[in-house]
C-alpha cells in the first residue's frame, strides 16, 4: 500500500525493503539491455578519456622544462608541445563523440522505460478499487506520480552515469597519483579530501541554517495573508494591534536565524580560504621542493600533472554528496512507482467470474455497509430492497442517508460489510465485475465531461457508436438541438479546454451517453442543483426516454420523478423505513416521507 504523505515528506532513508522494491526498475530496463549496455561502452570510454586528459595537460603545461626523470608513465609523455597539443584535441574529438552517443542512448533507454513505467502506473491508477481514491487525494496523487517520474528520469538520464563518472575518476586518480608520487599522494590524501569532507559537511548545516530562516519567513507570509485576507475581522476586532505585534516578533526572529546563519557563513568563508587553499598550498610547496635540486624526485611535468589530477578528484569528491542524495531520493520515488505498479488492482481483489444474462432485477438483502477508512461509522444498518426487471425505484431520505452509497454499492464500488445483494439470484460477488457494470449506466450527481469533443463525450458509453446512433441517442435526450445550435455541432469541444455548458446541457449529454450505452440498469444521482424551469422540463423528458425499458434507480430529489416511480423506499438511519408507492406513502400520517413532501411543496 502507498505510504501516507506525513511519512514520505520525512527525510528519505535507505531501507532494505524500499532498495528491494525499487529493484522492481530493472523489470522496465530489460527490454533495452542491448542498447542500455552499449550506452555503458560510451560511458566507460568518455569517463577513461576524461581521466587521462589531466596527464595529457600535465605534460603540455611541463613540457619545456628541463627535469626529465625515469618513471612510470613515461610511455604516454610526449616530449613535443604540439604533439601534446593535437593528442588533447583528438582527446577532446573523441570525448565529444562518446559522450554524444551515450548521453543519446541513455536518453532512449530512459524515456523509454519511462513511457512502460508510465504506461503501468496509469493503468494501475485507473484500475484500482474506489477506496483507493477515498483514501488518497486525486490532486496528490498526480502531483507525486509526476514529480516521482521526474526524479527517476533524471536519475537514469544523468546522476547513474554522473556517479559512476566520478567513482572511476576519484579511484583512477588515487592510481595516477601514487604512480607519479606515492609520497606527495599520501600528503595530498591525508588533506584535501579530509578538507572536501568538512566543507561539504559544513555546507550542508549552513544549508540547513538557512533553510530554517527561510521557512520562518514564510511563516511570516502566512501571517501577513492571513491577517490581509482576514483584514475585515482584525478590524472589526480591532485587533491591528495584536496583528502587528505578531509579526514583529516573527520578523525579529528572521533577523535572529539570519543574522546567526550570515555568522556561520563567514566562518565558512574564512575556513575555505585559510585551511582548503591552504592545504592546497601546503601541497604545491611540497610538491615543488620535490621538483627541485640536482636529482629531483619528481618532474616538472608530472608535478603539473598531479595538480591536475589533484583538481579533478576535489571536484569530484566534491560532487558526491549531491549525487548520492539525488540517487537517495530517486529509490524512494521508485518506491512509490512501484508501490503503486504492484499494488493488486480492483480485478484481483473483486474476483468473480459468472457472466449471467443480467435481467434487471436486483435485491439487496440485508445490507450493512461502512466505508473501509471509517469502520466507527455504519452508514447502511440492514438495508433490504427489491426491484423487478423494468422498474423505477426511487430512493429518498435526507441527506447523508445513505442513497448515493447504495448506488455505490450496485456498480461494486465497495464490498458490503455483510449481506448479500443479488442479480437475478446471482451474488454480486461472484459476477464479473467489467460484466457487471457494462449492463449498468450511471447518470451522476455531478456531470464531468471530458476533454474532447460532443460527439466523443457521448460515445463514452460505447465508443464504436456510429454518428447516426450518437445523434439519435442526443435527440432523445432533447440535446439535439442545442448541439446543433453550436457552429462545430457534434464536434464541438467541450471539457476543461472547451466551451462551457450548463447544468441543464451537461446532464442532457450524461443522459444521451446513458441511452447510448443502452443498459438493463440504469442508475441516476439526480442532480440537487436547481434548474430553471425550461431545462428541467427538457430534462425530465429526456429522462422519462432513458428509464423506459429497464430497472431504473433513482435517488430522486424532484417531486416528479418520484411520482412516478414503482416504488419508493425511505432511507432513514441506515435502514429502508418506509415503502410503497406515492400515494401509499404520502397517506402515512406523520410518516417520513410525507414529510419530506410536505417540506418540498412548501419552498
Ligand atoms: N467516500 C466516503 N467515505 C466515507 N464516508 C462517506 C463517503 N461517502 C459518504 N460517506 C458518509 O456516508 C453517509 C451516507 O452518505 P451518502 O453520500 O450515501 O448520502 P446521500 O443519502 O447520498 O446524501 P445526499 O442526498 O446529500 O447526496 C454520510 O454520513 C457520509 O458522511
Ligand atoms: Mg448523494
Amino acid at each position: 500500500m502507498l505510504r501516507p504523505k506525513k511519512e514520505k515528506k520525512q527525510k528519505v532513508k535507505l531501507t532494505k525493503e524500499g532498495i528491494r522494491k525499487a529493484k522492481g526498475i530493472f523489470r522496465y530496463l530489460k527490454p533495452y539491455a542491448f542498447i542500455f549496455s552499449i550506452g555503458w561502452i560510451f560511458l566507460v570510454l568518455s569517463t577513461s578519456v576524461g581521466l587521462v586528459f589531466p596527464l595529457m595537460m600535465g605534460q603540455l603545461l611541463g613540457a619545456n622544462s628541463m627535469n626529465s626523470t625515469e618513471d612510470a608513465i613515461r610511455v604516454i609523455s610526449l616530449e613535443n608541445i604540439n604533439q601534446v597539443a593535437l593528442a588533447l584535441f583528438l582527446l577532446f574529438a573523441a570525448q565529444a563523440v562518446f559522450s554524444f552517443f551515450r548521453v543519446i542512448i541513455f536518453t532512449n533507454v530512459t524515456e523509454n522505460a519511462l513511457r512502460d513505467i508510465r504506461k503501468d502506473a496509469f493503468s494501475r491508477l485507473i484500475y484500482m478499487p474506489m477506496d483507493f481514491f477515498n483514501r488518497n487525494k486525486v490532486g496528490e496523487l498526480t502531483s507525486r506520480l509526476a514529480s516521482d517520474i521526474v526524479q527517476v528520469q533524471e536519475t537514469l538520464r544523468t546522476t547513474i552515469a554522473e556517479f559512476f563518472r566520478q567513482i572511476v575518476m576519484i579511484v583512477g586518480g588515487i592510481v595516477f597519483l601514487m604512480l607519479i608520487s606515492w609520497k606527495l599522494s599520501l600528503i595530498m590524501l591525508a588533506t584535501v579530501p579530509v578538507m572536501a569532507i568538512v566543507a561539504v559537511v559544513f555546507g550542508k548545516f549552513i544549508r540547513r541554517l538557512a533553510k530554517v530562516a527561510q521557512d520562518e519567513t514564510a511563516k511570516s507570509n502566512v501571517v501577513v495573508e492571513e491577517s490581509l485576507t482576514g483584514i475585515s475581522n482584525v478590524k472589526a476586532f480591532t485587533n491591528e494591534l495584536f496583528s502587528i505585534q505578531r509579526y514583529t516578533k516573527i520578523a525579529e526572529e528572521i533577523r535572529r536565524l539570519n543574522v546567526k546563519s550570515g555568522l556561520w557563513r563567514g566562518v565558512f568563508a574564512s575556513f575555505i580560504i585559510f585551511c582548503l587553499f591552504g592545504a592546497i598550498v601546503f601541497i604545491i610547496w611540497q610538491g615543488m621542493l620535490m621538483t627541485q635540486g640536482t636529482n629531483p624526485e619528481m618532474s616538472s611535468k608530472d608535478f603539473y600533472t598531479f595538480i591536475f589530477y589533484t583538481i579533478m578528484m576535489g571536484a569530484s569528491v566534491g560532487s558526491l554528496p549531491e549525487l548520492y542524495a539525488s540517487i537517495q531520493k530517486a529509490i524512494g520515488s521508485t518506491e512509490n512507482l512501484m508501490d503503486i505498479i504492484q499494488t493488486e488492482g480492483e480485478k484481483e481483489i473483486m474476483s468473480g467470474t459468472s457472466r449471467p444474462v443480467i435481467t434487471g432485477k436486483v435485491s439487496f438483502k440485508n445490507i450493512f455497509f461502512h466505508y473501509p477508512q471509517r469502520p466507527d461509522m455504519p452508514v447502511l444498518e440492514g438495508v433490504n430492497l427489491d426491484a423487478e426487471p423494468n422498474e423505477t425505484i426511487a430512493l429518498v431520505g435526507s441527506s447523508g442517508a445513505g442513497k448515493s452509497t447504495i448506488a455505490s454499492l450496485l456498480l461494486r464500488y465497495f464490498e458490503t460489510t455483510s449481506g448479500e445483494i443479488l442479480f437475478d439470484g446471482e451474488n454480486i460477488r461472484d459476477i464479473d465485475i467489467e460484466h457487471l457494470r457494462s449492463n449498468m449506466a450511471l447518470v451522476p450527481q455531478e456531470v464531468i465531461l471530458f476533454g474532447g469533443s460532443v460527439r466523443e463525450n457521448i460515445a463514452y458509453g460505447k465508443p464504436e457508436a456510429s454518428l447516426e446512433e450518437i445523434e439519435e441517442a442526443a435527440r432523445q435526450a432533447n440535446a439535439y438541438d442545442f448541439i446543433s445550435s453550436f457552429p462545430d455541432g457534434f464536434e464541438t469541444q467541450v471539457g476543461d479546454r472547451g466551451i462551457q455548458l450548463s447544468g441543464g446541457q451537461k446532464q442532457r449529454i450524461a443522459i444521451a451517453r446513458a441511452l447510448l450505452k443502452n443498459p438493463t440498469i440504469l442508475i441516476l444521482d439526480e442532480a440537487t442543483s436547481a434548474l430553471d424551469s425550461e431545462s428541467e422540463k427538457l430534462v425530465q423528458d429526456a429522462l422519462e426516454h432513458l428509464m423506459k425499458g429497464r430497472t431504473s434507480f433513482v435517488i430522486a430529489h424532484r417531486l416528479s420523478t418520484i411520482r412516478n416511480a414503482d416504488r419508493i423506499f425511505v432511507i432513514d438511519q441506515g435502514k429502508v423505513a418506509e415503502q410503497g408507492k406515492h400515494d401509499d406513502l404520502i397517506a402515512l400520517e406523520s410518516g417520513i416521507y410525507a414529510g419530506l413532501i410536505n417540506l418540498q411543496m412548501r419552498s
